[in-house]
């Protein structure tokens, strides 16, 4: 299929910004709609993976209107979410999300080293301009042995199932998507898979930015992929420059 023209890494960080502050207002009623409900299963999937409970300090990178910050939170866990985009967390705000709200950039998170027992990241990875320089700071506020969740959409690899699925997220969502919240917004949704690495060159670049025993699972039939790890003893300086 022919993806709707993506802006280039300069205008990406301007572009992605505003447009989650326009779908801020109806972003969690699109998704639990869109997916059926199943983005929140997966998010709590990603942090039964992790084991988040009692006693962890948790970073939500990219927390949005603050999903998983708030499923966290609900474990017992005490809960840091950040983002760039205003709209979404005044969304987040709005819904009473019983945790720290900060603005941030995921690229240049405004945290101490080693502050968090637990970084998640929840459908974020596709949206950053420098995705190393992000995995790289997740690796930063993490203490050493401190685990790493992050889940993504992914393209199914079965021919079958990947026909379906693309005739679904290609064409059904950016209808509906236009239809009920913002045409350019929902274009962009399934346009941006483009930016994931593959799954074994992801896994790869997680590890160079100072992971290890790093898992990838696919998740409904391919359709979203988690990713957990362990942050070694040091950090890559050099992508953190
Ligand atoms: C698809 S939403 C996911 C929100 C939330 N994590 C969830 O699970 O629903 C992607 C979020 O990433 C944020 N984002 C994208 N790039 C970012 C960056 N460089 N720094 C901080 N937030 C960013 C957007 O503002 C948006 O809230």
């Amino acid at each position: 299929m022919s993806h709707s023209p993506l802006p280039e890494s300069g205008a990406k960080r301007r572009t992605v910004q505003a447009m989650f502050d326009r779908i801020a207002p109806r972003y969690d009623a699109m998704n639990r709609l869109l997916t059926g409900g199943l983005d929140q299963r997966w998010r709590r999937v990603l942090l039964d993976a992790v084991a988040v409970g009692p006693g962890d300090r948790v970073i939500d990178v990219a927390c949005g209107t603050g999903d998983l910050s708030e499923l966290a939170a609900e474990r017992g866990a005490r809960v840091v979410g950040v983002d760039f985009a205003g709209g979404m967390l005044a969304g987040a705000r709005r819904r009473g999300v019983p945790c720290d709200l900060v603005r941030g950039d995921a690229e240049g998170l405004p945290f101490a080293e080693g502050r968090a027992s637990v970084v998640t990241c929840g459908f974020a990875l596709r949206n950053f301009v420098a995705l190393d320089a992000a995995l790289a700071q997740m690796a930063h506020v993490l203490e050493p042995g401190g685990r790493l969740a992050l889940i993504d959409v992914d393209r199914p690899r079965s021919r079958v199932v990947r026909g379906a699925h693309s005739f679904y997220f290609d064409r059904v969502v950016p209808k509906v998507g236009g239809w009920l919240s913002d045409r350019a917004a929902y274009r962009y949704l399934p346009s941006s898979t483009v930016y994931l690495p593959e799954g074994p060159e992801l896994v790869a670049r997680i590890e160079q930015a100072g992971f290890e025993r790093v898992t990838r699972r696919t998740l409904a039939l391919g359709s979203a992929q988690m990713l957990t790890a362990v942050r070694t003893g040091s950090v890559n300086a050099g992508a953190l420059s």
